[in-house]
């Protein structure tokens, strides 16, 4: 998907949001599941968020000094806390700063250039990690050997060149191939649930973890999907594996800009202006750490945190999922289910999706009508995109949509019959 925000045949222009629900430019009201791609795990104008919003301004007395603050200090430890005990922090402002930082430092510390990446992760709109997110499948070569394919047109062809791209869930392959390019290689970087939803089976993860430790090729998990939204502790607590760095983005801002990259210290320590020259990594940005992201990414993951939201989110979640897969099943409808916490998807096929080349063969065209229509009957996700849910989303939320859902499933059988 080359574009946030546009869908055919024509994206719908928003202009109202509360809770769990957002109203278009014609006042249809639709219950929301894009929740902004999951940055929105409150909800939309969640309390927490608008108090401490006003309360930035009434404290500190504005929204940014360009000196560090003790918040941006407190936050910052409160996240290593939890996905790198003992570890450093740096804040960006968006995922993509945080994975092409985490990128850079790899690159600094190991002295090597190559980057490994998995077909069909996604890492933001950066020319260096934008190859083989949405390759076509036709040119994308042999499931067990992916060739690298720019996904956007400036990408340096030359760049490609030292671009590795390893199958997902396939273990001797990846083994393969990161063994041969082991002492070129910078980093293996990966989304540790594809498309945020598609988990890396755990035997895969566990041989990855120990392969890329014997070989010394430090390992990035890019949790900026499942980062407080798969567990608290995201896909590092699901799996009990610790990487070398996690990035982090949407949810810690609450709803405004934000990145994190999270790591071992001596990775991070290139980041230290004293080092020595030639050693240390350059990073900017007149907004890092800017005292609005911070207080609003607090605020939101003090109120996830406290006793038994969480799990009210996974159960609310897991509700609206097994809805969705029920309606499927009554209907004969071979589909798969995907998804962990606070978020899922659907997939049309009878085959397991285990990565991006199942992922294309299933029904994408089927997928894509559904969800216009069930934007026709109130319920809103970019089509094709998964399925975000909030702590506002009420039990009567989830039974609506799974009335609208069933009902939008009968429309398109009824239409494709007609
Ligand atoms: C896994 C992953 N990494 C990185 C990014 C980029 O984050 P941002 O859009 O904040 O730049 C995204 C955005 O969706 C993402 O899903």
């Amino acid at each position: 998907m080359a574009a946030i925000k546009f869908f055919e045949p024509y994206p719908i222009f928003m202009k109202r949001a509360r809770g769990s629900h957002i109203w278009d430019v014609d006042d249809n009201e639709y219950v929301d599941y894009l929740m902004s791609y999951g940055a929105l795990v409150l909800g939309h104008g969640a309390k927490p968020v608008r108090d401490s919003v006003e309360a930035v301004m009434d404290s500190l007395g504005t929204t940014v000094f360009g000196t560090p603050t003790e918040g941006e200090f407190a936050y910052g430890m409160t996240l290593r806390d939890i996905y790198h005990p003992g570890g450093s922090v740096r804040l960006t402002n968006s995922g993509l700063e945080a994975t092409t930082l985490a990128v850079r430092l790899a690159r600094a510390h190991t002295g090597r250039r190559k980057i490994a990446k998995f077909e069909g992760h996604y890492h933001g709109a950066v020319d260096r990690l934008l190859f083989s997110y949405s390759p076509e499948v036709a040119r994308a070569g042999n499931a067990k050997s992916p060739v690298p394919i720019a996904d956007s047109a400036d990408v340096d062809k030359g760049m490609l060149s030292d671009s590795i791209v390893l199958p997902f869930n396939d273990w001797e392959p990846t083994e393969r191939i990161l063994t041969r390019d082991a002492k070129d290689l910078a980093c293996v970087i990966m989304e540790p649930f594809e498309e945020g939803v598609i988990p890396g089976e755990m035997n895969f993860m566990n041989n990855l973890r120990r392969l890329t430790r014997d070989l010394e090729i430090p390992l990035i998990f890019d949790e900026v999907k499942t980062g407080f939204r798969v567990r608290l502790g995201g896909a590092t607590e699901f799996y009990s594996i610790m990487p070398e760095i996690a990035c982090l983005g949407k949810i810690i801002g609450g709803g405004l800009p934000i990145g994190a990259v999270v790591g071992e210290a001596d990775i991070l320590a290139h980041l230290d202006p004293r080092g020595r020259q030639g050693t240390v990594v350059f990073h900017s940005g007149t907004f890092n750490g800017n005292p609005l992201s911070i207080n609003v990414g607090k605020a939101t993951i003090d109120a996830l945190s406290r006793p038994g939201e969480f799990d009210l989110l996974r159960r609310r979640t897991h509700r609206l999922k097994g809805g969705v897969s029920a309606a499927l099943a009554e209907r004969d409808i071979p589909h798969q289910m995907a998804g962990e916490g606070g978020m899922f998807n659907v997939y049309f096929t009878s085959k397991p999706v285990r990565n991006y080349r199942d992922v294309r063969s299933s029904d994408l065209r089927l997928r894509r009508f559904l969800d216009l229509e069930l934007i026709t009957n109130g319920v809103y996700l970019k089509p094709e995109n998964r399925y975000c849910l909030s702590l506002a989303h009420s039990n009567e939320d989830v039974s609506v949509t799974k009335e609208r859902f069933a009902k939008s499933v009968d429309n398109l059988t009824a239409s494709v019959a007609s």
